[in-house]
């Protein structure tokens, strides 16, 4: 009996899939030595570049050639020298929407190494990270202040256009007091701030994450109308705001730790107040989603999840809540608005 031949278009989507990692690396690696910075003046030769970054001139070549091959960076046609792109111009530092934090964030040994250690996890269903560095993510970031400052940045990068989409898609304008819980460098209740005068913050965080908010959020904190906390949510959150957000911060925890934080924030607030948690919502089916590949993130980074409408809603109902309704947006993360069940 003669066997079928694969198709060859199945043979090439399955060798996108298996070389992956190589991409990442490859972007990650001209984020890191600021090539697109190098570009904005216009096309350079490959080894006038490799002068500029301390890099072997042949290598690099290679590099601008494969991610010319994959739309970032083009070589011009006489030869030997590259431009940017529009996929390029996302590595420039000087671009709004800027992802090159982003694309150093994830190809960074901590991620790299963590996501080596995948069967690990699939294995044991605890995070790969804790196996490979010996702590959990959070607590290795505030004993490494390198690290966090990557990541810190790295989430800010993303984001901005994920900002933009939640203060168009939501009406902030009847709250007073908005107090954003694990609120990293602030950029969120910052967006949320300039686009409703009569608001006022509060932003919890870890305190060397505060440090890091203090330039984002510093005109709010000196006109009075921000507040920045250090503490810890698993302790206490601060109390008398009207809407509570919490944005990519339930994913982190599995729901033991994610119903304790939710607890907090039910007991901080005010019985009208609202919760916005700002999640990606996993979509039932096989239809590719952004959300479904992070989930395998938070597994080997932080023990955590992406879930499904049905999984946040009881985790909310879990800690007292009663999810009221899931609000798309036009970025990948939508808002699911939820409020105390005794409200
Ligand atoms: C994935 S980040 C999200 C940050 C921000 N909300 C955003 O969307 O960019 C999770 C945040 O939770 C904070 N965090 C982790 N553990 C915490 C704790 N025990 N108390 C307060 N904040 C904590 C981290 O420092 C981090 O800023």
């Amino acid at each position: 009996m003669t066997q079928q031949a694969p198709a060859p278009s199945d043979v090439s989507a399955m060798l996108r899939l298996v070389t992956g990692a190589w991409i990442t690396q490859a972007v990650y690696a001209a984020a890191k030595l600021g090539l697109a910075d190098l570009l904005r003046d216009g096309p350079r030769a490959a080894s006038d570049l490799a002068e500029a970054t301390a890099t072997e001139p042949r290598a690099l070549h290679r590099l601008l050639r494969t991610l010319a091959s994959q739309g970032v960076f083009a070589e011009e046609p006489d030869g030997g020298r590259f431009r940017l792109t529009p996929l390029a111009d996302l590595l420039r530092s000087d671009t709004p929407g800027s992802l090159r934090p982003f694309a150093i964030m994830m190809g960074e040994p901590l991620l790299w190494r963590s996501f080596g250690e995948f069967l690990y996890s699939l294995r044991t269903g605890k995070p790969a990270f804790d196996h490979v560095f010996g702590q959990p993510l959070f607590d290795y970031y505030a004993d490494h202040p390198e690290a966090a400052r990557i990541a810190v940045e790295g989430l800010t990068s993303r984001a901005a256009s994920e900002n933009m989409a939640v203060v168009a898609a939501y009406e902030f304008g009847a709250a007073q007091t908005v107090v954003d819980v694990g609120g990293g460098q602030g950029s969120l209740l910052a967006a949320i701030l300039a686009a409703n005068p009569q608001i006022k913050g509060v932003l919890l965080d870890k305190p060397h994450v505060v440090e890091m908010a203090r330039p984002v959020l510093d005109s709010a904190v000196r006109t009075g109308r921000c507040t920045l906390q250090a503490g810890d949510f698993f302790a206490e959150v601060p109390p008398g705001g009207d809407l509570y957000l919490l944005k990519k911060v339930i994913h982190d925890w599995e729901d033991e730790r994610a119903v304790a934080i939710l607890r907090n924030i039910a007991a901080a607030m005010t019985p009208r107040a609202r919760l916005l948690l700002v999640e990606l919502v996993v979509p039932p089916g096989n239809a590719p989603s952004f959300a479904k590949l992070l989930d395998l993130l938070m597994m080997v980074y932080t023990g955590g999840r992406e879930r499904t409408e049905t999984e946040h809603r009881a985790l909310l109902g879990e800690a007292g809540f009663e999810l009221r309704r899931v609000i798309p947006t036009e970025s990948t993360v939508s808002i699911v608005e939820a409020v105390r069940r005794d409200s």
